[in-house]
């Protein structure tokens, strides 16, 4: 079989040595890989007598994808054989003959005889199948040209993430499998659901069965943004609700199913769970974990609340705790997100529980409690073997031991947390956070909950910042697009949003800096954006206008 492998590679490079050097083709490959010719008009022509040569049963998930495009797009059904044929037209699916311990890398090479697919591990083999089918015609036709290309392909980063809201406003399991479905295509590797927060609770917890009976639903919505008077000081008498009950939640069934779809295209979910603010639906359902004992509703505005969990009521921990057990049955990733932004100090000031507590653990004010709380979190998760992963406010009164920090108010708490040896997410509001405007006209543009980060900027985003010492950098894992909901209410909203600024953060995560070029990603953009038309995707097109 290596035998083969040598052959093939060696009609490659035969192949690319032999070609006359000419002004590099533009092709619809977003990211952008790092290494890739494709400097000659040839093509490969996929028929129905082209053969796919399997070279290694452990892609038999990715043989199975490429089958099951081919059937749907194509309705074409190619016989798969282990031998090389003599007479070429093949597709041709191998490993390296050495072990690149690099799981995620792949090698993509067209000719007018072969498509060779080549990757250490189904990652790899899978990204190599997502370039594969972003250079394939859209329509069907007896003759599949496919561009002549090389490419060797790497990531920069290994946490190329995307983030979901799904508390503000709720999205079905079937949408939520499709938003997998745009991360795959740029190959994203992680997915952060976000599952709870003072507006809905979204995921079945068996043991606390009022978390989704209560906390899931909220009688009503604000319609628009919260009123203020002349002074810009809020006027509730003034705000206006819609009257009508909203919610959803997740069954555990449900999650094991989004965890396998995603698991299936190598991404990871990261499940957030909030605490200890962004918990007003957890406490609507519970309020004795509460500091005053409530009541309280599942709430019906945006912003932040008054009321979150007690830290001074051990019973508190031990809720946290058998919720975070369900879920770390649920979801088998390294990282669970705990949350931890946002959280007022006001009910702690005045509990005595809390009080009490940091007058035990000798801790100096409300900072250092919140502290206290995320690290005992983090000694359960961690004694799970797992890791806790928190917005940067967990910096604040002193970092649990093993935390990781998703930087989300600028990049200041990242480059803290990387020069503490921790490592980091980085998600600043500015450009990573996708419910912001894209277009200054906002007249032309749907309610978004302010600022503006236009495609351009999330492209022009380098997640290392310059700051940081060559060791300090290798605590950056990558970065993260946010969507957050509150005024993104159906799955339509979602993609208008998401795409194309996501497309444009994938090739932040893949490629290297040195090849990035914002004129050539829009050029490629607007050659994939028929991908986009075909799938029916609502995404946003002001790039078109774009030279
Ligand atoms: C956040 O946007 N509150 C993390
Ligand atoms: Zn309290």
């Amino acid at each position: 079989m290596k035998k083969y492998i040598l052959q093939v590679c060696l009609l490659f490079s035969a192949y690319a040595v032999a070609q006359p050097v000419m002004p590099m083709r533009t092709l619809p490959l977003v990211p952008l890989p790092n290494e890739y010719k494709a400097s000659y008009e040839d093509v490969f022509v996929l028929t129905n007598q082209t053969k796919i040569v399997m070279m290694s049963d452990l892609f038999r998930p990715e043989l199975e994808l490429l089958q099951s495009r081919l059937k749907t797009a194509y309705d074409l059904d190619l016989p798969v054989v282990k031998v090389l044929p003599s007479d070429g037209n093949y597709i041709i699916i191998t490993q390296p003959e050495s072990e690149t311990g690099k799981p995620e890398d792949y090698d993509l090479n067209v000719n007018q005889n072969q498509v060779l697919l080549n990757a250490e591990g189904n990652a790899g083999l899978f990204y190599a199948l997502q370039s594969l089918f972003q250079l394939l015609p859209l329509e069907k036709s007896a003759e599949l040209k496919i561009p002549c290309v090389t490419i060797h392909d790497s990531p920069r980063y290994q946490w190329r993430g995307m983030h979901l809201d799904c508390c503000r406003h709720f999205f079905t399991k079937d949408e939520v499998k499709k938003y997998v479905d745009y991360l795959a295509m740029y190959k994203f590797n992680t997915f952060h659901w976000h599952l709870t927060d003072d507006q809905g609770w979204r995921i079945e917890i068996k043991k606390y069965p009022l978390l989704t009976s209560v906390g899931s639903m909220r009688k009503e919505t604000l319609i628009g943004k919260l009123a203020y008077d002349k002074n810009g000081k809020p006027m509730p008498s003034a705000d206006k609700y819609d009257g009508t009950a909203y919610g959803g939640f997740y069954t555990q069934e449900d999650i094991r199913e989004v965890v396998a779809y995603a698991k299936s295209k190598y991404i990871t979910i990261v499940p957030e769970i909030e605490m200890p603010g962004h918990s007003l639906a957890a406490l609507a359902a519970y309020p004795q974990y509460s500091c005053t004992g409530g009541p309280f509703e599942t709430w019906t505005r945006w912003g932040q609340t008054d009321d979150v969990y007690c830290a001074g009521n051990d019973e508190t921990f031990t809720f946290i705790q058998d919720i975070l057990s369900e879920v770390m049955d649920l979801f088998p990733g390294k990282y669970i997100h705990i949350g931890g932004d946002e959280c007022p100090k006001d009910r702690w000031k005045a509990c005595p529980k809390c009080q009490k507590r940091i007058a035990d653990e000798h801790l100096k004010n409300e900072e250092e409690l919140q502290s206290y709380f995320i690290t005992r979190v983090e000694k359960f998760v961690n004694s799970k073997g797992r890791q806790v992963i928190g917005w940067d406010e967990i910096l604040e009164g002193g970092l649990a031991p093993n935390a990781a920090v998703m930087s989300w108010r600028g990049t200041a708490g990242g480059i803290a947390a990387a020069k503490q040896k921790h490592y980091v997410v980085m998600t600043p509001g500015k450009p990573c956070y996708f419910d912001h405007y894209q277009s200054k006209d906002k007249t032309k543009e749907p309610l978004a909950i302010g600022g503006y980060n236009p495609l351009d900027s999330v492209y022009a985003y380098d997640p290392t910042p310059r700051s940081l010492s060559a060791d300090e950098k290798k605590y950056i894992l990558g970065a993260q697009g946010n969507v957050w909901t509150e005024y993104i209410v159906n799955f339509a909203s979602v993609e208008y949003m998401a795409l194309p600024r996501m497309a444009a953060l994938s090739e932040v995560l893949w490629t290297q800096p040195e090849k990035k070029n914002y004129k050539d990603f829009v050029k490629r953009l607007k050659m994939h954006s028929a991908v986009l038309d075909k799938m029916n995707v609502n995404y946003a097109k002001h790039f078109v206008k774009e030279k």
